[in-house]
């Protein structure tokens, strides 16, 4: 097996983009315009800890930029945030578009390639208000939103993601369906935990001034018609970009498990295959690339999908430990979507940095024999650079290669930071 040949030298292709990827609101800090910022501190919020000042990345971005290229890497994928630049509707704020042409111009001056994602979870809070991603309106205000940044920054922009996870609200739905329909010993919690969900969005309601039922986030379950729209807003905004920025390279970016079955679970695998990526396929087929984020595996049986086996290793977030997972979904994503590939996000939540440095080392191996059997990779981000808020989850999730220490806003480069980027700086792992 390859992994167990100790001495085998692989070198990665001399322009191979060597990055790492942040998301505004889970970096920069005071993302008050945005529907999250609104669900975080709201009276019985599901959030267990507010973003509040996050690690500060929108004043120490230059700095961030700087460790990044001192570790050897070339490339930084970052999100601009729609809601600090369209904090009200059709306003566009001239200061927001001018901190986002800095953060572009620190990755000149640092010779970093940017990836720039321009939807990543968060929205406006008055797109909730006016429908959110239920709306029929929505692709079109995205799109408005997307030619705008473009215009106004494209050509600092050589890789652009219209929308982040774009097909997440599918697992989502899923897991409410499962809570939703509880199950004997169970029933207890579930109830108990709708009845909290059920508060919280009563909160919610008042606090966006719509009904609980018209909250449509873009993490909240979503109807087909909903599922539509996501991937409509995506090709309205790709149209919208190339009028004004022709040279940018345009993709999505979702995220696909390693869909793996045992004897009997072959129908589920390919089923939950279909659900989360074919069905998608024909609204990807004019991007220039597509970006691929994974983190683990599910695996299927005659009933359905297998809980995480007893003796499986898992990390942080309560999912199995499995690197090589990345190779076989960018060999299934190839195989059906036959494009340039930018692994966009792909990481591991530990305390046990050691755990990542074998995580780095698998996942590239796995990368590595992709591109030896001819598949375009172009690029691997690692989530992430530094350590952020996990969402729902607050700051207790360590995805980062750079600690930090959130009462200075101290960076402290962890040791699997200095590895990848010398697997960068030599291509070769
Ligand atoms: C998201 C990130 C998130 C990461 C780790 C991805 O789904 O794009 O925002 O922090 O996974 O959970």
């Amino acid at each position: 097996m390859r992994g167990e040949i100790p001495n085998m030298i692989r070198k990665f292709p001399e322009h191979f983009l060597w990055g790492a990827s942040t998301a505004a609101h889970q970096v920069e800090g005071n993302n008050v315009h945005s529907d999250f910022w609104l669900m975080e501190n709201i009276n019985g919020s599901s959030f267990t800890e507010p973003s509040g000042e996050a690690v500060d990345h929108f004043r120490l971005y230059r700095g961030d930029i700087g460790l990044l290229t001192g570790l050897g890497l070339n490339t930084y994928r970052f999100s601009i945030e729609w809601a600090r630049i369209e904090p009200e509707e059709g306003k566009f704020d001239e200061t927001a578009i001018q901190h986002y042409k800095d953060v572009l111009e620190a990755c000149k001056e640092y010779n970093v390639t940017p990836i720039v994602t321009l939807h990543h979870f968060t929205s406006p809070q008055w797109l909730i208000q006016a429908g959110g991603w239920e709306s029929e309106e929505t692709p079109e205000r995205f799109a408005r939103y997307c030619e705008y940044v473009m215009s106004k920054l494209g050509d600092a922009i050589p890789y652009v993601c219209t929308i982040n996870e774009a097909n997440i609200a599918i697992g989502i739905k899923k897991i409410m369906e499962k809570h939703q329909s509880g199950g004997n010993a169970q029933v207890g919690i579930n109830t108990g935990m709708m009845t909290r969900m059920q508060n919280y969005y009563a909160e919610l309601g008042k606090a966006f001034g719509i009904s609980p039922q018209e909250i449509n986030t873009f993490l909240a379950p979503r109807s087909d018609q909903g599922m539509e729209i996501i991937f409509r807003a995506h090709t309205k905004a790709r149209d919208a970009i190339r009028q004004v920025c022709p040279t940018a390279s345009i993709g999505i970016t979702l995220s696909l498990y390693d869909f793996q079955s045992v004897p009997g679970g072959e129908d589920h695998a390919a089923n939950e295959l279909y659900e989360e990526f074919l069905q998608f396929l024909p609204y990807l087929q004019n991007d220039d690339f597509f970006g691929l984020q994974n983190y683990t595996r599910s695996v299927f049986g005659p009933d359905g999908m297998l809980p995480v086996p007893e003796d499986a290793e898992t990390t942080q977030m309560g999912y199995e430990y499995y690197p090589q997972g990345l190779e076989s979904v960018i060999r299934k994503a190839f195989e059906h979507l036959n494009k340039p590939i930018i692994v966009t996000e792909n990481g591991v939540a530990t305390d046990d940095d050691e755990k990542r440095i074998a995580f780095i080392n698998r996942a590239l191996e796995g990368v590595h024999a992709c591109i030896s059997d001819g598949i375009p990779v172009l690029g691997y981000m690692h989530w992430s650079l530094l350590d952020n808020f996990e969402w729902q989850l607050g700051y207790s999730k360590r995805f980062g290669l750079i600690e930090v220490d959130r009462s200075t806003q101290k960076r402290i480069p962890k040791r699997s930071a200095y590895h990848f980027g010398s697997i960068a700086k030599n291509r070769t792992i």
